[in-house]
């Protein structure tokens, strides 16, 4: 097996009274895009700001590129770009002048610093507006820019803290045309995100957190198999009182891999709706129970993060 690129250990971050990062532990192949998803608050950024040595950990340790963020957080420097998820650029510099101040800090000059330059606003489609000064670009561009930024001394492995939080359709387009362009290059990527459509998109691996922990980890299909190899169904009955105890009734039908009850909404997952629906009906109709919404979906990370938390992922 290759070495890692990522091998976290403990990691834990208090900040003033607040455990942001709470003993996280997670491991990134090279290769990979990782994908770190959680809610606003659940420790994303602080997570990130550890690996990329922005930020000492109160505890734990993490390995980048097999060096110690702890202890050598020079060599972990030199093989990271970090996309952070304020915009750090100067706003009455064009797109080209913002990148050739990036690169600088790099140590990039001449020929080459010009190179890497035209090379990332090519990659992310804004060669033609080099000139135009950052504040006349719109928010997706700027993000464009902020990512040509990261990249431009090549990192081995690239730290994306929510790059495409308030942008248009396109610009995301272009975002994730740019990630997997570089994936396939032999960048690692982790890609940290609060909208779990573009994890399921875009991640091999992905770790889900809430309030400073990781409540599961894996690929997608290891994920999603925690609700169920198949379908959910998910029911609304009437009159109030009817449902109780249907659940026990429902969870032994064949096929029914969990059954469960909020007051009067029923949550099924089975191994496969289509043959779950009719048993499923008869049983309700026969508890005096009148149908007053039915859904029907696939498992996704939203419903696993509900199914693990109580609550929703979006704010
Ligand atoms: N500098 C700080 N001072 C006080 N609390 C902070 C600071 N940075 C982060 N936190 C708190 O730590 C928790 C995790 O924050 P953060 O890592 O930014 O989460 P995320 O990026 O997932 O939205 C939150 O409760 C946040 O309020
Ligand atoms: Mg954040």
């Amino acid at each position: 097996m290759s070495e890692q690129i990522v091998k976290a250990e403990h990691l834990v971050k208090r900040i003033g009274g607040i455990t942001a990062v709470d003993g996280v532990s997670f491991s990134i192949e090279p290769g990979q895009i990782f994908g770190y998803l959680g809610p606003n608050g659940a420790g994303k950024t602080t997570t990130i700001s550890i690996l990329s040595t922005y930020l000492p950990a109160t505890s734990g340790d993490a390995l980048v590129g097999g060096f110690s963020v702890r202890r050598e957080p020079l060599k972990v420097k030199e093989i990271i770009g970090v996309v952070p998820q304020e915009i750090a650029l100067y706003p009455t510099l064009t797109a080209m002048q913002n990148l050739r101040f990036c690169g600088k800090m790099y140590n990039l000059q001449g020929s080459m610093l010009d190179g890497r330059c035209r090379e990332m606003l090519e990659l992310v489609k804004l060669w033609e507006r080099r000139d135009s000064r950052i504040e006349e670009f719109s928010g997706g561009m700027k993000r464009r820019i902020n990512l040509a930024a990261g990249m431009l001394h090549r990192p081995r492995f690239l730290l994306l803290d929510e790059p495409t939080v308030g942008i248009d359709p396109q610009s995301r387009e272009r975002i994730f045309d740019t990630i997997f362009k570089i994936r396939d290059d032999g960048t690692t990527v982790l890609y940290t995100s609060h909208y779990m459509e573009e994890v399921e998109l875009l991640c091999d691996h992905i770790a889900i957190m809430d309030r400073g922990k990781i409540i599961a980890a894996g690929t997608l299909k290891d994920l999603l198999k925690m609700l169920g190899e198949g379908g959910m169904i998910e029911l609304e009955v009437s009159p109030p009182g009817c449902a109780s105890g249907l659940e026990e009734a429902i969870s032994r039908l064949e096929d029914v891999t969990g059954a469960r009850r909020e007051e009067n909404r029923l949550f099924i997952s089975s191994v496969s709706s289509a043959r779950t629906l009719a048993p499923v009906m008869k049983l309700v109709e026969a508890g005096g129970c009148e149908v007053s919404s039915l859904e029907l979906y696939s498992p996704n990370l939203e419903k696993l993060f509900i199914h693990l938390t109580g609550k929703e992922l979006r704010e």
